[in-house]
């Protein structure tokens, strides 16, 4: 497998990047994606990977002492520097080899069919292209892959629904691009995925902020390669 990775954590930042999303953003994902709710998700659903792992948005690295003994090795993706930079300490502490990848996921950088797990958890509401990112995760993993996820995102309530469409702007800048009102398991499905198993529940806290779809999807088999 072929990976250009920059371990250097030198990624030009955007200039529309303010100080709060730079320097607070970063540090309130690594203290709120703590929170009891997200940690049992972790501990259900990351144990599940095995061989060469491409884990995308990998944040501050919470999911990195859930991978069992399967895993060979790690590809950890993720734009921000700084969140990187709090993954890297903590990949220390296990035995796996983690490699990181300093960019976003609508352009990765590994050969085709060449990772078994996807792991994806929160990333998906915060990927500005997510169609594009789906479809180059479709490329990557191999057809008898496996996608792991947990991800918040619209609920089927109307009244929710329009609760998270009144509160996304706001949210949006708040959280420096987080989404409620995806549909995640349609973006899973239209990329070439299908998800075998899909799990959708309220975890803990209001609702336009906790609709949860978590669970695995495969390659959809009558898709040999993602569409152009
Ligand atoms: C809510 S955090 C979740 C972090 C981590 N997955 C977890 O479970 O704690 C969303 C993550 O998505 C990352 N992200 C944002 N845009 C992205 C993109 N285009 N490609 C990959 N990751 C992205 C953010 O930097 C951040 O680490």
């Amino acid at each position: 497998m072929q990976a250009t990775i920059d371990n250097s954590v030198s990624i030009a930042t955007p200039q529309y990047m303010n100080l709060y999303q730079k320097w607070m953003v970063p540090r309130l994902v690594d203290v709120v994606m703590r929170n009891r709710a997200a940690t049992r998700y972790r501990s259900l659903i990351v144990p599940k990977a095995c061989g060469t792992v491409f884990e995308i948005g990998i944040g501050s690295g919470l999911n990195l002492p859930f991978y069992g003994t399967g895993v060979e090795r790690i590809y950890g993706l993720d734009p921000s520097e700084e969140l990187l930079a709090m993954a890297r300490k903590k990949a220390r502490a296990i035995a796996i080899p983690v490699d990181f990848i300093a960019r976003a996921c609508e352009e990765i950088p590994l050969d085709d069919s060449s990772v078994d797990t996807v792991v994806m958890t929160w990333t998906l509401c915060s990927i500005a292209d997510p169609a594009k990112a789906l479809k180059e995760l479709r490329r990557v993993i191999k057809s008898g892959g496996t996608l792991l996820f947990v991800e918040h995102g619209l609920a089927p309530e109307i009244r929710v629904q329009t609760w998270q469409q009144r509160l996304n702007p706001l949210w949006c800048k708040l959280t420096g691009g987080s989404n409620l009102n995806r549909k995640i398991d349609q973006l899973i499905r239209t990329a070439g995925f299908d998800p075998a198993e899909l799990k959708t529940e309220y975890a803990e806290g209001p609702r336009p902020f906790s609709y949860t779809y978590s669970g695995q999807a495969r390659p959809d088999a009558c898709i040999t390669r993602a569409p152009q």
